[in-house]
């Protein structure tokens, strides 16, 4: 490790409320180096008990090049891919952070958990619910931690959403509006991973969608979804005129988009609340609506993001009745502190391994984001609503 990841460390360690044990160690392996994987490394570097032990990536000689990228030596990359790094028993790996693009989530969490070790799994769980069920099933099988990589749940912004509808403000939730999205903004910061097919899989709406599903779903404890009637489109994406794609790379991308970049549905869920959702990676319009809950005793406006990345977007309204007088009542934004999100999603994940409480962000939960996901592409492709089945894991 180097000086300059000691010192981040040590500033954190200070930070941190909870006591940690610097000296009971996890060793951690890192699966596909590319984007996101550097928040994860950059927030392990944070930690006082952590050793990055080693990393893959399908394409020769990038995870060498990342981890010197952050001048560390000594970690080992010479894998052709995930399995064969899980399979070094050399490594004596603890947990592993699987930051490849969808389509490998399913198999590389497979294999994590087949090889008894705790995973960290970046969002969108899955691309199908098939592939949920057949992880959860690993996981229940391992009896390893197995947590979703959903950072705005750590926002205590996205907390307070939770405590307003359990402090019954609301009453009993009947109507959901969600979502949100951008007007010009498909990802392909470094590549065409979130948008073809084969890696990608689905696009806004389990990109950006899996975020403003969990904002709700979790607020009123993840009913069960029932039916579903989906529509999904992509007249942006395929298009050589799309003002978002490089210039130079216009028509290439264009022809390469496999995905969504925009989906709606109306869901129904148990309890006899109904789901209405719109998500957007791009569109002629700057936002499809806030995200509203209606409950019997009040109503909560929940403002969305420009580049909607699944947080609060500004101060939340609720709409209530003080003494019979229709009464507005503004939540105040919380401002973040000073440990950054992807720092509480690494540490959260870090101490549910070392002392074997449960995952913060349980796959029992998302499954239901999934299935829902699932549902919304499934009905999409048939034209007409249909009945959510969730196998048994
Ligand atoms: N939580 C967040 O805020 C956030 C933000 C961005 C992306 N993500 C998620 O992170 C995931 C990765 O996104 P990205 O932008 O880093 O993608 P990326 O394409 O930049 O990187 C993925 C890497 O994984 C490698 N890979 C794929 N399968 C592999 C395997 N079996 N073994 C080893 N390496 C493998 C690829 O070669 C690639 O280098 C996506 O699922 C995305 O949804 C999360």
């Amino acid at each position: 490790m180097t000086d300059k990841s000691m010192a981040g460390l040590n500033d954190l360690a200070e930070k941190q409320t909870v006591h940690i044990d610097a000296d009971k160690k996890v060793r951690i392996g890192i699966i596909g180096t590319g984007w996101i994987a550097d928040a994860h490394l950059r927030a392990y570097l944070h930690q006082p008990d952590v050793e990055i032990v080693a990393g893959c990536d399908l394409i020769e000689g990038k995870a060498k090049a990342f981890f010197e990228s952050h001048g560390l030596s000594g970690v080992k990359t010479d894998y052709k891919n995930d399995e064969e790094m899980l399979a070094d028993t050399s490594l004596a790996l603890d947990a592993v952070s699987i930051c490849t693009y969808n389509r490998q989530h399913a198999a590389c969490a497979i294999h994590a958990l087949k090889a008894g070790v705790h995973v960290l799994l970046e969002k969108p769980f899955t691309v199908t619910l098939d592939e949920a069920v057949e992880v959860m099933r690993a996981e229940r099988e391992s009896g390893k931690v197995l947590s979703i990589g959903f950072q705005p749940r750590l926002d205590e912004n996205m907390q307070m959403i939770k405590r307003i509808v359990d402090s019954g403000a609301l009453g009993k939730v009947y109507y959901i509006q969600t979502g949100g999205g951008r007007r010009r903004g498909i990802p392909t910061p470094f590549g065409t991973s979130f948008i073809e097919d084969e890696t990608a899989g689905i696009g806004a709406l389990g990109d950006i969608g899996c975020y403003s599903l969990d904002m709700v779903l979790k607020a009123i404890g993840y009913p069960k979804p029932l039916t579903v009637s989906g529509y999904t489109s992509n007249v942006f994406g395929t298009s050589p005129t799309y003002v978002g794609y490089p210039a130079d790379k216009r028509e290439a991308y264009a022809k390469r988009f496999g995905v969504d970049d925009f989906a709606a549905a109306f869901v129904r869920l148990e309890g006899g609340i109904i789901l209405d959702f719109r998500i957007s990676w791009a569109m002629n319009m700057d936002t499809p609506g806030d995200t509203i809950i209606l409950g019997t005793e009040g109503g909560l406006r929940i403002p969305s993001t420009e580049c909607w990345n699944g947080t609060v977007g500004g101060p939340m309204k609720l709409y209530h009745e003080v003494c019979g007088q229709q009464t507005e009542t503004v939540i105040p934004i919380i401002e973040p502190g000073e440990v950054g999100l992807f720092d509480k999603k690494i540490r959260s994940f870090l101490d549910a391994c070392k002392n074997g409480t449960p995952a913060p962000v349980p796959s029992f939960e998302i499954l239901y984001n999934q299935a829902i996901i699932d549902g919304i592409a499934k009905s999409a492709k048939l034209g007409r609503e249909i009945e959510i089945d969730i196998p048994k894991v």
